[in-house]
């Protein structure tokens, strides 16, 4: 049975209801439509496409038109979740005007249902005339990737009373300016639950314990595509990386040895049209 699709009033229900919210990361076709398959209630297409798939050394460089480019593929795969596009860096930093802009371009031209957009009290007049503008936003506090290194570095954020209080308010005013979701990101445990607590809007966490009205993770970390380093907050649900590894070398070692192709690949052509040929080339 085809299950209802998830929309912004669906996520507001379940915050009220108590029914924790699931996000992951998705960044092409063949991952929406795995994690569409398997239940999940947001995806999105974040910023964290420029180190995860580009390449790029942090989220700084990837550009509207990147990830709007991936965000088109997410959508083809999406049937229940709602798609989430991330603003990237200086896309709506410079003015209202260019936030409006470029936020309406991920929902005209990409499919997405909402943009997140990273920043406390300074981005709120922004993220309200967004809204204004019909563009649904989600807010992004505690540790914010495309300011990392004002932060001090990937580290967590709020651990004082003083620090801790200015997310709070930032929280407050990101809700006051009409966001309908925020991501917490990087936080101890007990602000994020404090300020799920809050505020009346729903509270994704990334490392922000395990109180908050969600959670998100990047999902290339989720199915460990690498095994390298992993922040504390990340949960790795499998191998994958080992798993694809392994078929690539052993499809080399079969290609290298002739076992591959083996019968069951190969087509036919029958023998008395494969002598005709013979023939005709003998002539
Ligand atoms: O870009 C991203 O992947 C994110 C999530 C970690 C929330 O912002």
């Amino acid at each position: 049975m085809e299950q209802k699709k998830i929309s912004l009033t669906t996520l507001k229900e379940m915050k009220q209801q108590g029914v924790p919210i699931t996000m992951v990361t998705a960044y092409d076709y063949p991952t929406a439509r795995i994690v569409d398959e398997a239940g999940i209630d947001t995806a999105l297409v974040g910023d964290s496409a420029a180190n995860v798939v580009l390449g790029y050394p942090d989220t700084i460089p990837v550009t509207v038109e990147e990830l709007l480019h991936h965000t088109r593929a997410v959508r083809r795969g999406l049937r229940r979740a709602l798609l989430i596009g991330d603003m990237p860096f200086m896309s709506y930093n410079v003015s209202v005007e260019q936030a409006i802009a470029n936020g309406g371009r991920f929902l005209k031209e990409a499919g997405a249902e909402a943009v997140k957009v990273e920043g406390g009290g300074w981005v709120a007049k922004t993220v309200a005339a967004m809204v204004e503008a019909g563009i649904p936003v989600v807010g992004h506090l505690g540790l914010t990737p495309q300011t990392a290194s004002m932060l001090g570095g990937y580290r967590v954020q709020g651990r004082t009373a003083e620090s801790a209080r200015k997310i709070v308010d930032d929280a407050l005013a990101l809700q006051q300016a009409g966001a309908f979701l925020l991501v917490l990101e990087c936080v101890p445990d007990r602000l994020g639950e404090l300020i799920s607590k809050t505020l009346v809007i729903p509270v994704i966490g990334i490392g922000a314990g395990p109180n908050t009205d969600g959670q998100v993770l990047v999902f290339h970390d989720l199915v460990g595509i690498q095994s390298g380093f992993a922040p504390k907050f990340v949960k790795r649900y499998a191998k994958v990386g080992d798993e694809i590894r392994s078929a690539v070398s052993r499809y080399c070692s079969e290609v290298k040895d002739r076992t591959f192709p083996a019968d069951e690949h190969c087509f036919r052509i029958p023998d008395e049209e494969f002598d005709a040929l013979r023939r005709s080339l003998e002539r």
